[in-house]
């Protein structure tokens, strides 16, 4: 009866854990991004040498190709446990926080993978605190609101510059 019971509760919190940015109304649920399709997006734009922001990096998936493509990789997460291995693995810096609240007028490039409503909010924060010819690569869904550079429909991938 008792291993049930921890069972249940371990399974309750793993659905919590992958829900939680979902529930919190602050973004997306978690699922990774395809590294073709962005590595496609990351070579059109050059990001080397480039501070690339991933907004809601996960477990750190895309940090690690920025990294690799010789840019300065930064990530935002709001989930604590994927921060944490985000952090370990990609040995960069990793803001444990609300990518809404995090400063964005450094960055060369921002990588998101959100909901399309997430990216209609984000999309406000891009056109107030974006330098102008800075990039922003969305995969899945579009922005609104950014001038589209290049669109790839079997990578689903949107590059915007603003
Ligand atoms: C769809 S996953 C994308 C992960 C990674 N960027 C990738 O492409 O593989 C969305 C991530 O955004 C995070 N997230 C959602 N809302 C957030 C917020 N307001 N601030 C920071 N991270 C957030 C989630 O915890 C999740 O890890």
């Amino acid at each position: 009866m008792i291993p049930l019971v921890v069972l249940a509760l371990v399974v309750a919190a793993i659905i919590l854990h992958l829900l939680w940015p979902f529930l919190a109304g602050r973004g997306g649920a978690y699922s990774t991004s395809s590294v073709s399709a962005t590595e496609w997006a990351f070579r059109r734009i050059g990001v080397a040498g480039r501070r690339v922001y991933d907004l809601g990096c996960g477990y750190g998936v895309i940090l690690a190709l920025a990294k690799r493509m010789g840019a300065v990789p930064i990530g935002v997460e709001i989930d604590p446990l994927r921060w944490l291995i985000c952090s370990l693995r990609c040995r960069c810096r990793v803001i444990l926080g609300d990518m809404f609240q995090v400063p964005l007028a450094d960055a060369d490039v921002v990588y998101i993978f959100q909901w399309p409503s997430v990216n209609a909010r984000l999309a406000e924060k891009f056109l107030s605190e974006l330098r102008p010819g800075a990039y922003v690569v969305s995969y899945m869904w579009e922005v609104p609101r950014l001038k589209l550079v290049a669109y790839e429909p079997v990578l689903k991938i949107y590059i915007y510059q603003v």
